[in-house]
């Protein structure tokens, strides 16, 4: 049979920046759109941010470029197929052509959903992301993850889409419940301990400043996450390898998620699955029990939950929890891995390694 090969190599530059702002906001999302001169915009948001911020941006947006502004309902449970179809029904009716632009206004609900609308919306279009939250000022925004979630799992159906821009105004942190602030904190503390152990004593040594968003600490949280999660991402675009150590904590919290039918919040999860980790970590020898004992400390400290019942889950869901890890993405062939840390601000040499399903039940049951 003949063979035919299609030589596909991509020379496309996808580099963006990020930017942290507070005054300069609008000077600076107004500079990058005039750098992509769209055709026209659409802005999609949820309705709690809508009513928080959405018109400081419409204030901003330049007059002279047609915009809509598409609204959904505010919760992970809107993060599905029929959201998507939604926003992209409104915006053909708008009228966006592939020179259109599209900026995500919200939190990971919206920049996921949205971005996966902008990866297919005309095969492609632009879009930008404002990121309204903790968590997606130093984690969902970047890394060009795009995806809805379906029956079936979180996130299982979707894109790699990087976005023109990460444009973040931190002001708009101020309105954010503070159970989304440690939220978001968990991923920030997840990241130093992957990969930054000054950054690491920074967070255990200025708690009431970071958990009250001073506005220095604040700056010097999100700069110095984005850093570490862009390095990560940069390394690794697609996750063939380095990128696994953004999934410390996961392997459990995920199983957490699922077992508590997603209603903790992501970080708590990560948070609980992290001290589960490091602890599969110290008992195979690779994470001292120092490290252990202060990765514990620092999570605590920020309120974050430390063990199963925290999160008000029982020893009868163990079984489930098992069964969870063996089914998820990141497990192979049915057999579970783990992204574990040998010490704080470094990751074991192979970013994952197999883990024996009766240890993480015997630490699982210390935990309840
Ligand atoms: N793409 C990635 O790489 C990646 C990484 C991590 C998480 N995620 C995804 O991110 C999502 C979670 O993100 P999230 O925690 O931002 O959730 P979210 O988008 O649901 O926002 C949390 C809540 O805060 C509200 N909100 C947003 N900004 C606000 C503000 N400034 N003031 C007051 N309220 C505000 C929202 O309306 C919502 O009710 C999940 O779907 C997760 O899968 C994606």
């Amino acid at each position: 049979m003949p063979e035919i090969r299609v030589n596909i190599i991509r020379h496309e530059d996808l580099s963006y920046n990020i930017y942290i702002c507070d005054s300069e906001f609008g000077s600076t999302l107004n500079q990058v759109i005039q750098s992509i001169k769209p055709t026209s915009l659409v802005v999609v948001t949820d309705s709690v941010v809508s009513k928080l911020h959405l018109r400081t941006l419409l204030d901003i947006l330049p007059k002279e470029i047609k915009t809509l502004t598409v609204q959904i309902p505010s919760g992970e449970e809107y993060k599905v197929r029929k959201t998507k179809e939604y926003i992209e029904d409104r915006i053909l009716e708008f009228g966006m052509d592939r020179k259109g632009l599209i900026i995500a206004l919200g939190g990971g609900v919206i920049g996921d959903v949205t971005g996966f609308v902008a990866s297919t919306y005309m095969r492609g279009v632009s879009f930008i992301q404002v990121p309204t939250t903790l968590l997606a000022m130093i984690d969902s925004s970047i890394g060009g993850k795009v995806a809805v979630d379906t029956p079936f799992g979180k996130n299982m159906i979707g894109a790699f889409y990087q976005p023109k821009a990460v444009i973040m105004n931190i002001d708009f942190l101020n309105t954010l419940p503070v159970e989304h602030v440690r939220n978001g904190l968990a991923e920030v503390i997840k990241h130093a301990i992957i990969s930054d152990e000054e950054f690491f004593y920074f967070l255990l040594n200025n708690k009431d400043e970071v958990i009250n968003l001073n506005k220095e600490k604040l700056v010097k949280v999100i700069e110095t996450s984005c850093m570490i999660k862009k390095k990560v991402v940069e390394n690794d675009e697609k996750e063939s390898g380095f990128r696994k150590v953004l999934n410390f904590g996961h392997t459990v919290g995920h199983a957490i998620e699922s077992v508590s039918g997603y209603k903790i919040l992501h970080g708590f999860a990560v948070s609980v699955g992290m001290v589960i980790e490091s602890k599969i970590s110290a008992r195979m020898g690779i994470l001292s029990s120092e490290d252990f004992e202060k990765i514990q400390k620092v999570l605590a400290l920020y309120g974050l939950p430390t063990n199963l019942r925290e999160v008000r889950l029982k020893p009868n869901v163990m079984n489930d929890m098992v069964k969870f890890m063996r089914g998820d993405k990141k497990s192979i062939s049915g057999e579970i891995y783990m992204s574990l840390p040998k010490k704080i601000g470094g990751m074991i040499d192979t970013f994952s390694v197999l883990i024996e399903e009766s240890l993480i039940v015997s630490v699982l049951k210390e935990h309840f």
